[in-house]
């Protein structure tokens, strides 16, 4: 009976049985090193210990973001560059981590879309895909960060569709993510095509953006002070999480935080809030980020102090 049942749930349930193979449950964002011009520009160097933290601290993946355009001319990446992200790779395969390797910060194909960057992302893919063909599983693919500016959610469909064709014959079951414009937003999920198995579609989550971006130092606009819990908050962002779900499809939630300048109760509140609510809708999470540098204001853990900042944690591994 018992079988039975679980059957039936792994057939009718929310999501299908594909998406339970994903391997990643609990993760975090280690950006602000490898996707700054170069590591170290923004004030952090990624260390093996920091990795090890993480794995202790019961995360299963990290997403690392890598600024792969920087590094890539002539067909071919900076080996020296290609040999640092490979050994982040190694440790984190060391911590018993999975680790998602982002192509992050392609500005120069966002702001002018031409068809000359769009061969160069589908190229740095070719070269990843050949490099990383006997990596195991546990390194996943994410094929552009926030498509945003020119490249519309169909012009980003497009290059993935182009990119899987290259990339599938030698990695047939690594998972491979994408999602679509305006940042990763919710909105744009309805407009990416049906994903094939390992096919995982992905959003970024910082709603509503006046509190989660107060007075984060890259934001033009002056956004006034404001505070998050209500239970209108809450309702929209149930209703925000439905809408990610109304498709059906295997989904990822590959950012959500909040900048510090938000009051710091409000702050661990959404975030305890946002973790949940993906975790209600069968929703594997990863928290942006993890420590200091230009995006000093996200930070999970105080290198300085050299432990995880207060509430974070228990935000997102509690109740
Ligand atoms: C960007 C970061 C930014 C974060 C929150 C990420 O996608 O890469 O630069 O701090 O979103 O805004």
């Amino acid at each position: 009976m018992l079988r039975a049942l679980i059957l039936l749930l792994v057939a009718f349930g929310p999501h299908t049985s594909t998406a339970q193979t994903f391997p990643v449950a609990r993760c975090i964002n280690m950006g602000a090193a490898l996707e700054a011009p170069i590591e170290g520009d923004w004030g952090y160097v990624i260390q093996r210990r920091h990795i090890d933290r993480i794995a202790q601290a019961g995360f299963d993946t990290i997403r690392l973001p890598v600024k792969f355009s920087a590094h890539f001319k002539n067909g071919a990446f900076d080996p020296a560059f290609l040999a640092r992200v490979d050994e982040v790779v190694g440790w984190t395969q060391d911590a018993d981590l999975n680790v998602i390797l982002v192509l992050h910060h392609y500005w120069d194909l966002m702001d002018t879309g031409t068809d000359a960057h769009k061969a160069n992302l589908i190229a740095m893919w070719r070269v990843l895909g050949q490099h990383y063909a006997d990596a195991p599983q546990s390194v996943l693919f994410e094929l552009l960060n926030e498509p945003e500016g020119t490249l519309t959610t169909a012009d980003a469909a497009a290059l993935y569709d182009t990119i899987l064709s290259d990339l599938r014959p030698a990695h047939p079951t690594r998972w491979i993510i994408m999602g679509g414009d305006e940042w990763n937003n919710i909105d744009s999920l309805a407009d990416l095509p049906d994903p094939d198995p390992y096919d995982m579609h992905t959003f970024h989550f910082y709603e509503p953006w006046q509190f989660t971006h107060q007075g984060a130092p890259y934001v033009q606009a002056d956004l006034p002070r404001s505070g998050w819990g209500s239970d209108a908050d809450r309702a929209t962002l149930s209703q925000r999480f439905d809408v990610a779900t109304a498709q059906n499809r295997p989904l990822f939630l590959g950012e959500f935080g909040v900048y510090d300048a938000a009051p710091r109760p409000d702050h661990i509140r959404w975030l305890r809030a946002v973790r949940q609510a993906a975790e209600a809708h069968g929703i594997p999470w990863c928290h942006w980020g993890f420590t200091q540098g230009e995006q000093a204001g996200f930070q999970a853990f105080d290198v300085d102090r050299d432990d995880w900042r207060a509430g974070v944690l228990d935000a997102l591994m509690g109740d």
